[in-house]
């Protein structure tokens, strides 16, 4: 979700503008994903980078993030509604104790939805994620209760954040920048790209639609031939 800051700036509004803009439009296509039957969606809320941004941004997309997680009641009728199961991939335990809480409230009220998985990525980084999930097979291996030699492709799908989950099909990126910001960086392998010069609060189902329709018409190979 891209294009936050620079949709306020266009405006001359201050960035959290943006940012509050930014939330209700991922609530908006996170509804409408599920509506069109796609069985999982990631969101790619706060980056392990951007930390980096001024404290008072950080501190102003947290309270978004707190806010949204404790009008949750609301919320959990129309995700209950929907069978929309909510998840959090990150580095969750560098976040602001509360907003932990809250997050492990959501995803143990959601969990027997089924309809669609929605995983909001915060604190998220894709190499850190790899990193920990070598981590893990690493111990695994010490402990003698797998083979290093014998690790698969699959272990690894196993040990990273989403072990549930298919690949990723379709990765949209709004805003304009063409790079993949170290984002899912495993399970988009083969993904299909969408780019779109749209800053996210501007960002509609409309759009989303064609990005679908877009990728209904693309000839997947996997690296095979035709
Ligand atoms: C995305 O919008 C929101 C977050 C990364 C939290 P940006 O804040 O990156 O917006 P731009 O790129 O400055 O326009
Ligand atoms: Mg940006």
């Amino acid at each position: 979700m891209d294009g936050n800051g620079r949709w306020a700036k266009e405006r001359g509004l201050p960035r959290t503008e943006g940012h509050k803009i930014g939330a209700e439009v991922f609530e908006k296509i996170c509804d409408h994903c599920c509506d069109i039957g796609i069985p999982c969606v990631s969101f790619y809320a706060f980056s392990t980078e951007n930390w980096a941004r001024p404290q008072e941004e950080v501190a102003q997309i947290m309270d978004l993030l707190r806010h949204w997680l404790q009008k949750a009641e609301e919320r959990q009728e129309e995700n209950r509604r929907r069978g929309i199961r909510l998840r959090f991939i990150g580095e969750m335990s560098k976040l602001p104790d509360d907003i932990q809480q809250l997050a492990q409230d959501a995803q143990k009220k959601t969990k027997a939805h089924s309809n669609m998985i929605c995983n909001l990525a915060v604190n998220y980084g894709g190499r850190q994620e790899i990193l920990q999930a070598a981590k893990r097979l690493a111990l695994q291996c010490q402990r003698r209760e797998k083979d290093p030699m014998s690790l698969t492709e699959e272990d690894i799908s196993k040990a990273i954040y989403t072990p549930e989950f298919p690949d990723m099909d379709l990765l949209i990126r709004p805003s304009g920048e063409l790079r993949i910001s170290n984002f899912l960086l495993w399970q988009s392998a083969y993904a299909e790209f969408w780019y779109s010069n749209t800053l996210w609060p501007d960002f509609t189902t409309q759009e989303l639609d064609k990005a679908v329709a877009d990728f209904a018409q693309r000839g997947r190979r996997f690296g095979g031939a035709q």
